[in-house]
């Protein structure tokens, strides 16, 4: 694989990074930023030959030495290293960069996402983890639930009773518990997609049956469809295997105004394009909450049948609908003997995403054949946190329905708050998932996300959700975090897009 960045590739993830910062910033300083946001939120890989400071700087039209400068800080942060006689690369820093150590502050409340380091994997550069006397760093770069705690450790506690019972097998079973794939048969059937357990197997997380799927169905230089926008996971997946993303653009339904897919383009890209697998996010879109009707549903399971396209739908958000329920899972218009429909799903997104456990629905042979590739993998997962995810699922509806009722406040909430201070921002409304896919009616995302940073809120850029630098027209903002919290964030963000200095187009009301 070519692991060398083309100066004019990374000109090209840079567009607007001089701008982006602001005239109080330094060039070097800009572009120092811009290439730890790249690589902070997954743009720029880790382990990329970049390009050399000259050739550089001549794809940005600047000076030699504001590359080198920045080069350097770069170096010293510990998002590059210099290879002796081959080049510069792009690093991980081992350690959280300067200004970003534990939190003086204490968080606002216990639902306030801090790690144990404070550190977020998407914290630009330099990131301070205080700010004005101890402000804790907010992190929004994330949209996951928190855990419940009192029902994780009675699960966990109940597990750990069970546990003894296990432990005279060999705990190897590629497939999992069979008392958790019927606990998920059941739930996907209740759902309307009819499942018997030995059409399951329990993953560690959706992204991993994402993975699994991948590596069974793709092949280096195959093709493989997505919606654009879509979730970040998706398209590094694609680059994993080596396969060439189909991006297939989510569009406005005039009618409603809510984003929805293009059949027509669907359709088109599988018959041009031919790729092997569509990954689809059919029930609260990540990023754009959007839900897909039945009868594009059977309309998506027709053209991929007639152009033999197997499709994953992952159906991790669909339980997190906030005003009213879903239609049944795509995979239930998918007839025996067609095209394969893999249904994906998990824990992390009703109940917690440290607990790692997801699932996969596939047709049997498909499931064996996936099963003889993890083989070699994980091999397993984990029994005991398989039997606490027994007992959660037992109770997943009360659980879930706790968690609708408090989130669709905080989204009301935080879109509320952000009418008020941010009034030129275009905010939608989505019945379900985690987050507002905001337009900020410039395209100035990644400037804002490093702006954000300086003020302690830790953001996804609009292009981390895309191919090719596209989006930067727009942020998503979880809603999971507490109001008070939502406030604060909103305040900083204010602040943060104040520094920008933009020109906000004057709103006009046509009548
Ligand atoms: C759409 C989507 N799929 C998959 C995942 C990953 O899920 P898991 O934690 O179960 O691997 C996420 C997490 O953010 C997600 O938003």
């Amino acid at each position: 694989m070519d692991d060398h960045l083309g100066a004019g590739s990374l000109a090209r993830l840079l567009r607007g990074w001089r701008e982006g910062a602001g005239p109080a910033v330094s060039a070097q300083a800009a572009l120092a930023g811009r290439i730890a946001t790249l690589l902070s939120d997954g743009r720029l890989a880790v382990g990329t030959r970049v390009p050399s400071e000259r050739e550089l700087a001549v794809a940005l039209g600047v000076g030699r030495g504001t590359v080198a400068a920045a080069y350097q800080e770069l170096r010293e942060d510990g998002y590059l290293v210099r290879r002796r006689g081959s080049g510069t690369w792009t690093a991980s820093p081992a350690t959280p960069p300067a200004g970003s150590g534990p939190p003086n502050g204490a968080p606002l409340d216990g639902t306030l996402h801090v790690g144990p380091t404070g550190y977020s994997p998407f914290a630009p550069m330099g990131a301070p983890q205080t700010q004005d006397g101890g402000r804790a760093v907010i992190d929004l770069a994330h949209a996951a639930p928190w855990a419940p705690m009192e029902a994780m450790s009675e699960a966990a506690a109940r597990a750990l009773a069970e546990l003894p019972t296990h432990l005279t097998s060999t705990g190897y079973d590629v497939l999992g518990l069979p008392a958790l794939r019927e606990a998920v048969a059941a739930r996907l059937t209740a759902q309307g997609l009819r499942t018997s357990a030995d059409e399951v197997m329990i993953t560690a997380g959706a992204q991993h049956a994402h993975s699994l799927v991948t590596r069974t169905l793709v092949r280096p230089g195959d093709r493989v469809l997505i919606e654009q926008p879509t979730y970040p996971g998706a398209i590094d997946l694609c680059r994993h295997a080596s396969a060439r993303a189909v991006p297939v653009a989510m569009v406005e339904d005039p009618a409603s105004g809510r984003p929805g897919w293009d059949l027509d383009a669907l359709s088109a890209a599988m018959r041009a394009a031919t790729p092997t697998l569509g990954y689809l996010v059919v029930d609260h879109q990540n990023p754009t909450g959007a839900v897909m009707s039945p009868e594009t549903r059977a309309a998506v399971v027709a053209a991929a049948g007639r152009h033999g396209v197997a499709l994953v739908v992952d159906d991790c958000l669909r339980e997190m609908w906030l005003d009213t329920p879903v239609p049944p899972p795509l995979g239930a218009w998918a007839g025996a003997g067609g095209t394969p429909v893999i249904t994906t799903g998990g824990l992390s997104k009703t109940v917690w995403g440290g607990l790692r456990i997801g699932w996969l629905r596939a047709p049997r042979t498909l499931l064996r054949r996936i099963a003889a590739a993890r083989a070699s993998d994980d091999i397993s997962t984990p029994v005991l946190e398989q039997l606490v995810a027994v007992g959660l699922v037992e109770r997943l509806d009360e659980l879930v329905e706790a968690s609708r009722q408090t989130l669709a406040h905080r989204r009301d909430h935080l879109r509320g708050a952000l009418a008020r201070a941010l009034p030129e921002w275009r905010v939608p409304n989505p019945s379900g998932g985690f987050s507002l896919w905001v337009d900020l009616g410039v395209p100035r995302s990644s400037a804002l996300v490093e702006a954000a940073a300086r003020f302690g809120v830790h953001l996804a850029a609009g292009p981390r959700f895309a191919t090719g630098g596209a989006f930067e027209q727009y942020l998503r903002l979880p809603y999971t975090l507490s109001p008070d919290a939502l406030d604060d964030a909103v305040a900083r963000l204010a602040e943060a897009w104040d520094s920008l200095g933009v020109d906000t187009p004057t709103l006009t009301t046509v009548v």
